[in-house]
């Protein structure tokens, strides 16, 4: 991906952003993230990619985005081989001391997504990116080619993420309502203020995120025009966070709509297969 300017602009808006959060939520007063959990050995991952992903035991695997390393150092417990990339210098740095602080190994890189394949040392069985993704990023095409490159002839990807459906809608005064288009243009992302973060007590210093919305077609196109063929497509009615206040708490680190709402998909998940 060429980075324009107003690409460069953007990403920095959410590095600092992204910084601010990493530090709230390591802290995890809320619980949310299950830190506690997975020190006490429990596996974190959510019901979703944790029974879709596999066994990985063995597989040289790369976590795009991986924030804190959590989810990196659960694939690592189940014995993978991983390294987690992340823009953000704090991310990586609360990742490196959870590692440490749990003796689960991981090699972390700081990086942009869009550097991923000239920063790890060799191509991977397996590219994991999961939850919260692709909608900071601008270029769908480009995160594509950058999936094929980082993986070895025969390799996969899995994705699970939020369903770009969902993410069109606001719950406001109660109502689950439509309020954003379903494709955000390159360059005019929608744009967020908050003081606070969805997990973590504290406010944000650098409140701006900007972010996308990418077309489920969008993004299944750009994996088979990057070369890989799609082996996996499901969309359920569950994520891991309450994307909306109204959802309830389900099995699995899940929440789901209340049953007053008729039920529409909430996320996606997707395998991926680079030819051998
Ligand atoms: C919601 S979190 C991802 C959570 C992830 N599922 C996990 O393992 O916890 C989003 C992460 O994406 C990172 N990020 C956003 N844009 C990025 C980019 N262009 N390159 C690298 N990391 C990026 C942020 O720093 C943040 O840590």
């Amino acid at each position: 991906m060429s980075v324009t300017e107003s690409h460069a602009r953007h990403f920095e808006i959410n590095r600092l952003n992204w910084s601010d959060r990493a530090a709230l939520h390591r802290a995890d007063t809320s619980g949310m993230y299950g830190i506690d959990d997975f020190r006490n050995g429990v596996d974190v991952l959510s019901a979703i990619d944790g029974d879709e992903i596999g066994d990985v035991s063995g597989l040289s695997v790369l976590h795009l985005q991986c924030h804190f390393g959590l989810d990196t150092l659960a694939l690592a417990r189940r014995g993978a081989h991983v390294t987690g990339i992340d823009f953000s210098s704090v991310a990586i740095a609360e990742a490196r001391r959870l590692s440490e602080e749990t003796g689960v190994a991981a090699d972390f890189i700081e990086a942009n997504v869009y550097d991923a394949p000239d920063r790890i040392g060799a191509p991977v069985d397996l590219v994991y990116v999961t939850w919260g993704t692709i909608c900071w990023l601008p270029d769908i095409i480009g995160w594509a080619e950058v999936v094929a490159r980082c993986l070895k002839p025969g390799g996969h990807l899995y994705f699970a993420d939020c369903h770009p459906v969902a993410a069109c809608f606001e719950e406001i005064d109660g109502i689950i309502r439509p309020t954003y288009a379903w494709r955000t243009p390159i360059d005019a992302p929608l744009s967020f203020e908050e003081d606070t973060s969805y997990a973590g007590t504290g406010t944000l210093t650098h409140k701006q995120s900007v972010e996308w919305i990418h077309p489920l077609s969008d993004l299944v196109s750009a994996l088979m025009q990057a070369g890989l063929s799609l082996t996996m497509l499901h969309e359920h009615d569950y994520l891991p966070w309450p994307l909306f206040p109204c959802m309830e708490r389900a099995p699995g680190r899940l929440f789901r709509l209340p049953d007053c709402v008729p039920p529409f998909p909430l996320s996606i998940s997707l395998k991926a297969a680079k030819p051998a």
